[in-house]
This record gives C-alpha cells, structure tokens and sequence, in this order.
C-alpha cells in the first residue's frame, strides 16, 4: 500500500524558536516513519517581508542544518529548498486565478502584517497563502502538521483544492491540518497573551532553539507570570500555563505531574528546573548542530537530492494542472 502524504515547512527568516520546534518540526519528527514526508525551507515565503540577500543565504542553510539536528532524516523524508522546485511558484500562478479576493484579504495573518506596513503592501504577502497552498497540493497531501496559527491558511489550502476538482475535474487531493492540541501554541514569555515569534522586537520573549544556556536560563529567570504565586494551570494563569506547557514538551511528564511536583513550591525554583530541563533538552540538538552546519558539502547533497525528489512528484502534478486548464503540452 502506499503511503500517505505529509508536507510542512519553516520560513527561512531568522532563527528559529521552540514555538517553531515544538509546534512543527518535533511533531515531523515522529511522522516520517509511517508516512511519505516533505519537508521544505519555504524562502519563496519569507521574501514577502524584508530580507537582507546574505542573511538569508545563511538563514536557509541554518534552517537545513536545524532539520537535520533535531532528527529529520534525509533517507527517510524529502527535504528541499522551495525555489530549487520552480513548480511551486508555476502551480501559484494557476491557483491565484481561482483565489478570491475576498477570501484572501480575509486571512488573520496579512491583516495582521499589513497593519505593520501599511504603506506600500507588497502583493506577494497578500497572495502568500496561495503559494503555501501550491506546496501542499503539489504533493497530493493528506497531512499538513502545523502550529494553531496556520489553520486558516490550511483552510485555504481545502477550498481551492476542492474549487480547481469542481471547475475541472478531480486533481489534488483534499489535505487536512495536523494540530496537536498540547504546544499547538506557544506563548511569548514576555506577553503569555500573543504567539512566541522570532520577529518578537524584544527578544526576551523567545528562546531560540540554538540560544546559550545562559541566555536560555536568563530569559525563563526573567518569564513574566502572576502575583498568585501557585504553578497551577489554568486560563487565569497564562504565564505560568505556557511554561508548564514547555516543561511537559521538553520533559515528557504530564502537566499533572508538574503541577503536584510543584505544589506548595513557588515560582522561583520551578523556573530554574524549567531552564535545566530546556537546556539538557536543546543540547543534544545544538551539539549535532554545530556539526552539521560547518559540512556545508552534506548539506548541499542533502538539498540536491531533496530537490530532484520532490521536482519529480511536483512536475507530475503540475503537468496534469496545465493539461485541465488548456495549456499545450510543452
Ligand atoms: P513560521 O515561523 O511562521 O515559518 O512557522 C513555522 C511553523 O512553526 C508553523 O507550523 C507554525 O505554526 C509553527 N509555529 C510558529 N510559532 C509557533 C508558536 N509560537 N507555537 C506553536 N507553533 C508555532
Ligand atoms: N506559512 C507557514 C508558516 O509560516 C510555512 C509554510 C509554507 C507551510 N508552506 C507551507 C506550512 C506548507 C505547512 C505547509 O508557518
């Protein structure tokens, strides 16, 4: 039988947080086993905003080498760069002209951006959730793991699916999201009331999944939290919530057990063998790292494989979507 289809993707804009690795990359981890995973450094995406040309070289490669460290295995799954597979941007092009613009202007996460660059809009942040769309379809996916915050997005993804087999005739298969429901958002530390995000301007509100253990242990030191003084986990508590919610990520032990080991205890001590439990947990991951990114020949033939892999599966794909649609076979 054949297996079934998984993609996800990291923006290739900074280094990435523990939000990103465990609300996706931990979760990739486990899948690649049973299912047929892609995985991708989307920089097609992360031009939408700013980028420094070198940085994002850098970025790239840092992100690969990130995958790799923290147990994505390259004989099991496809890893590749985005541009390296110019099928993803020719499939865009053809789902941008079954996308609303209604629908579009309607995704949480341009409003959001769009606020924060009000002047000059680029058109490609607007149509960004179609790009990402042509990823998933591309492969005929069945999964998409991802964070709580691409849900709508995914939701995209669904819709024009289904419109392009409607107006045409059964092409992409209909992908669902994959949304643990434990770490599915991680808050920052610095407001437990918005996202953890490596675009955060302070960076206390994040950790790095390649931070020092000082600077793990300063920012957790420095966590904002409650006047209640009780690790307890509750809504009322969002502070000490979301680093019970890393504590059993990082640990393995159930928010239960957290909160009766800490009965009684305050905050000051949990937080310190919060810090341990992170570090002990990142380094495994940073020693492998820091391996990985001085080998820059691997990496290359990691990403060359990846491409020529994934390539075959998109163009066929693609093909079929050129032929529904009238263009002459080239
Ligand atoms: P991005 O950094 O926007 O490219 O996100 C890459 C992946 O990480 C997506 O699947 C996101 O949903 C996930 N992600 C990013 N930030 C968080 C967070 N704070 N908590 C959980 N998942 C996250
Ligand atoms: N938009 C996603 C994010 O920022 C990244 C992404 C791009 C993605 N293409 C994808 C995730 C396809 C899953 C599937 O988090």
């Amino acid at each position: 039988m054949e297996k079934k289809v998984v993609f996800s993707g990291v923006q290739p804009s900074g280094g990435l947080t523990i939000g990103n690795y465990i609300g996706a990359i931990k979760n990739w981890i486990s899948l690649q086993d049973e299912y047929d995973c892609y995985y991708s450094i989307v920089d097609l995406h992360a031009i939408t905003v700013p980028q420094v040309p070198k940085d994002l070289r850098k970025n790239t490669l840092e992100v690969l080498a990130i995958y790799l460290a923290c147990g994505l295995d390259s004989e099991k799954s496809t890893i590749f760069i985005q541009s390296h597979v110019p099928a993803h941007a020719e499939l865009t092009w053809v789902l941008n002209t079954i996308s609303y613009m209604g629908q579009l202007s309607r995704m949480t996460q341009f409003k959001e951006k769009s606020k924060k660059s009000e002047e000059n809009l680029n058109a490609g942040l607007f149509t960004y959730p179609v790009l990402m769309a042509a990823d998933i379809l591309l492969y005929q996916t069945e999964l998409v793991p991802v964070g709580e915050d691409q849900k709508q997005h995914l939701e995209l993804a669904r819709d024009l699916a289904e419109r392009f087999n409607n107006k045409y005739s059964p092409t992409f298969q209909v992908p669902e999201p994959l949304i643990k429901k434990e770490g599915a958002r991680i808050m920052s530390l610095q407001n437990p009331e918005s996202k953890m995000s490596k675009s955060d301007e302070n960076e206390n509100g994040y950790i790095l999944i390649l931070d020092k253990p000082e600077a793990i242990r300063r920012k957790i030191k420095r966590a904002v939290t409650d006047s209640i003084g009780e690790v307890k986990y509750n809504d009322e508590q969002l502070g000490i919530k979301n680093l019970i919610n890393i504590y059993s990520v990082f640990s393995g032990d159930t928010i239960e057990e957290i909160v009766n080991r800490y009965e009684g205890i305050g905050y000051g001590k949990f937080k310190e063998d919060l810090a341990e439990v992170v570090v002990e947990g990142l380094r495994p991951i940073q020693e492998r790292y820091n391996e990985l990114i001085n080998d820059k020949d691997y990496l290359e033939k990691v990403y060359r494989e990846g491409a020529e892999k994934a390539s075959y599966i998109a163009n066929k794909t693609l093909r079929r979507v050129y032929r529904k649609v009238g263009f002459i076979q080239r």
